[in-house]
């Protein structure tokens, strides 16, 4: 077959808009447009030989993520916590857990990033707390009916039942019993007591734990759960999210936020309502918040254009740059991902255990790394991903932590097989993680994946992103595309630096358009055609 030729010159009408009013001072915004590199402490590396990633291991490495091109680094919660869902359960906001090391080393990161050119943005979850820490353990000692509880959701149950039938997101009823006889709400872990947030002690404390990190330095805030917050105990869905009274709370965020200069606020905020969505990111709240959209959708042309669209019509009318995120360290990894002949994925339905072509899924993972850093505004990228690792599904039971393994009678695997540590030299395990034996199993063949091998290799994923990510940097970033006519199985846009970005999501080759000249390309061309399941960065303007 000869392809269907993309014509590359008819420009179909620009999804741009003039930037809102009440956004203009934001222009230019370093968080705009940046490339932010999602740190999983705990997997990336070890300094000090115990197994478990920390800050000595992060700072040693932060040349690594300064050469790959990262913007900012992101990094799950760090705090004192006893780990029932991974340090989301923090038991002391203003403190760093021995394990990761301490408040004077996450002092130090900040500065040491900064100096290289890196923004630090770190993680608050204002949604639950954890069953160490103080208020908690105040308000067990307390008992019911007194203000400590206030702080919490404690209620009486109806006899011997829970007090209301809402679940938890990590499977079973959300409530648990205390000795006294009344219950706590806890939408995730039992271990992750859910605060109040009518208490206006309670607003009052994150006012001031954000004042605490902001005035350590740290540029921004990812606020985890963020529509999760507020609930209503009358109603049946009152559990859902996205009541309305988050956003007067966040308005209170950003007044503080704002009060420091460049700092930024990103909502984890999973809404399929976009208009319900858009509402997070008005002038007065948060900078920006995660796309999941674009994450679950098929590697199918019609459907990652759809994505493409939606979020930019959310985005664009508002001014808020859209965000790019194709893994996290709550989802299968995108190598994995792709390689699955499905149709779409969400959040509640991962799909493990459904079989992967490697082949196949590496390509397409390339391919989608060049589209999703191609498009108008921040992408993130989770640590892994630019190593191209496949999600690892085979972590022996016993060794898996995930809570979401045991809240579901060890049927649903959960989240570990994307959180396994990072490979970074050498031929066996650790493959230079640190010296100890890793929290989670490496597998053998993780070898051939190492950054070491990897950096030596131009054909590499990593060479891949460290090319994207410095062309990205020069030339792309926030913004506005002009979609360009192709056939229907590819998507092809233009950037306003004159950079086109053509991605071939069918079965049969492509013929590129006549006058460009290619910057970069997932995958071999094949003479002037763009091969199946191949993207490709060209120069036209
Ligand atoms: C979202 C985080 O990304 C996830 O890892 C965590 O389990 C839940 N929030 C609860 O904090
Ligand atoms: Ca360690």
């Amino acid at each position: 077959m000869s392809g269907s030729a993309i014509p590359g010159t008819t420009p179909a009408p620009a999804a741009s808009a003039e930037t809102a009013p009440e956004r203009r001072a934001e222009r230019g915004a370093w968080w705009r447009g940046a490339a932010i590199y999602q740190v999983y402490l705990r997997s990336f590396a070890d300094g000090n030989g115990d197994g478990i990633g920390d800050l000595a291991g992060l700072r040693a490495r932060l040349p690594y993520l300064a050469e790959l091109g990262a913007d900012a680094i992101w990094l799950n919660p760090w705090y004192p916590s006893p780990m029932a869902d991974g340090g989301y359960d923090v038991a002391d906001y203003r403190d760093i857990d021995p394990v990761f090391g301490t408040l004077a080393e996450a002092e130090k990161l900040i500065e040491e990033a900064h100096s290289l050119g890196i923004r630090t943005i770190i993680d608050i979850v204002p949604n639950h707390g954890s069953v160490e820490q103080e208020w908690f353990v105040r308000a067990l000692a307390a008992g019911p009916g007194s203000p400590e509880r206030e702080r919490f959701w404690f209620r009486d149950g109806r006899g011997d039942l829970p007090p209301n039938d809402w679940r938890s997101i990590f499977g079973g009823p959300a409530w648990t019993r205390v000795p006294d006889g009344q219950w706590y709400l806890h939408l995730f872990d039992p271990g992750q007591p859910d605060f109040n947030w009518d208490d206006p002690e309670v607003a009052a404390e994150f006012h001031d734990v954000l004042r605490f990190w902001l005035a350590r330095g740290v540029d921004g805030i990812r606020i985890d759960s963020a529509a999760l917050i507020v609930k209503d105990f009358d109603s049946p869905t009152g559990a859902d999210g996205d009541l309305d009274g988050v956003h007067e709370i966040y308005r209170g965020w950003r007044r503080i936020t704002d009060s420091y200069e460049g700092r930024i606020l990103i909502g984890e905020v999973w809404l399929p309502d976009q208009e319900r969505f858009a509402r997070y990111l008005r002038p007065d709240e948060m900078h920006t918040a995660f796309n999941f959209d674009f994450l679950g959708r098929a590697w199918d042309p019609r459907e990652l254009r759809a994505s493409i669209e939606l979020t930019l019509a959310t985005h664009v009318p508002i001014g808020a740059p859209p965000t790019w995120v194709l893994s996290n360290h709550d989802v299968p990894r995108p190598v994995t991902r792709y390689g699955r002949q499905v149709t779409s994925f969400s959040h509640a339905d991962r799909r493990d255990g459904v079989p992967s072509d490697p082949v196949l899924g590496e390509r397409r993972a390339r391919a989608a790394a060049l589209l999703a850093l191609a498009l108008p505004g921040s992408a993130y990228v989770y640590q892994g991903e630019e190593l191209g690792l496949p999600e690892v599904d085979d972590i022996p039971g016993e060794l898996r932590q995930d809570p979401i393994w045991t809240r579901s009678g060890h049927t649903v695997p959960g989240r570990d097989g994307c959180r396994v540590p990072l490979p970074w030299s050498g031929q066996e395990p650790p493959f230079g993680f640190g010296t100890g034996k890793p929290w989670l199993p490496q597998p053998a063949s993780w070898k051939d994946l190492t950054a070491e091998a990897q950096a030596a290799d131009p054909g590499s994923m990593l060479s891949l992103y460290r090319q994207a990510l410095r062309i990205r940097r020069a030339e792309l970033g926030d913004g506005v595309l002009r979609w360009l006519e192709a056939g229907e199985d590819v998507l092809a846009f233009t950037r306003e630096s004159g950079l086109t970005c053509v991605v071939n999501l069918g079965p049969d080759p492509v013929r590129l358009p006549p006058h460009g000249a290619v910057l970069l390309a997932s995958g071999p061309l094949d003479g002037d055609r763009l091969p199946a399941d191949t993207a490709v960065w060209l120069r036209t303007g």
